[in-house]
């Protein structure tokens, strides 16, 4: 996606080889028009499959699966995340390990929500090392329920999120593929179609 790039490359602050900052329009304060923009990209990819439920982990997802959910005409459901790995009752869940804080946290959704009649894309907004989103993949197949998809707003590529998906047989879409960056420089993977 063309303009997301742009405004990554205008806007980004690369802080290191590995992260990048882009709170002026996606991680703090949101861009809503180039929010809109995204959740209508994913329409275009998912939106010849029978799609009934949008997933995301709150929080910084939900914008995104918010836009993509209007975009496609369902609800979105975003996991909660609990520090605690607490049993619950009347939830699907499944642990997370963020590499980049050290801990290990639980994400849930409600067996209310969810089930094996549902047909599944999962938004968030970066693929890095893929915990959550393999958490929330987990879930899914825990639910009985498809899953169509994977759509990520910015992917570093040189990550290995989007390859433990693809081992897992899921289709993942990203709109930004970063190949590699550092202070003052960044690279898009050059057969972006999306
Ligand atoms: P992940 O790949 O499963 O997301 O795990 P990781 O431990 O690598 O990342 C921890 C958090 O940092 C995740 O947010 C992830 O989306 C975010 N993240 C990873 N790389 C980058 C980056 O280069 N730039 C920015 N801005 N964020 C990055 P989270 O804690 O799961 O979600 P949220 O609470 O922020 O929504
Ligand atoms: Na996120
Ligand atoms: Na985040």
């Amino acid at each position: 996606m063309k303009c997301l790039e742009d405004r990554i490359r205008q806007e980004g602050e690369i802080l290191s080889d590995k992260v990048l900052k882009v709170d002026s329009f996606l991680n703090h304060q949101v861009d809503a028009e180039l929010a809109l923009e995204i959740g209508r990209e994913f329409g275009r990819i998912f939106g010849d499959q029978p799609v009934t439920k949008v997933l995301t982990v709150e929080a910084s997802g939900i914008q995104f699966a918010m836009a993509t959910a209007i975009a496609l005409g369902v609800p979105f459901i975003y996991a909660k995340k609990k520090k605690v790995a607490t049993l619950s009752e009347g939830v699907y869940s499944a642990p997370v390990h963020s590499f980049t804080r050290q801990e290990t946290y639980q994400i849930s959704i409600s067996h209310k929500y969810l089930g094996p009649r549902d047909k599944v894309v999962i938004v968030d907004d970066f693929l890095a090392t893929g915990a959550a989103l393999l958490g929330l993949v987990d879930i899914v197949k825990e639910a009985g329920a498809e899953l169509l998809g994977v759509g990520c707003v910015i992917e570093k590529s040189f990550q290995e999120g989007r390859g433990l998906l693809e081992e897992k047989g899921v289709r993942v879409h990203s709109l930004a593929r970063i190949a590699s960056m550092s202070p003052g420089e960044i690279h898009f993977v050059e057969d972006n179609l999306t």
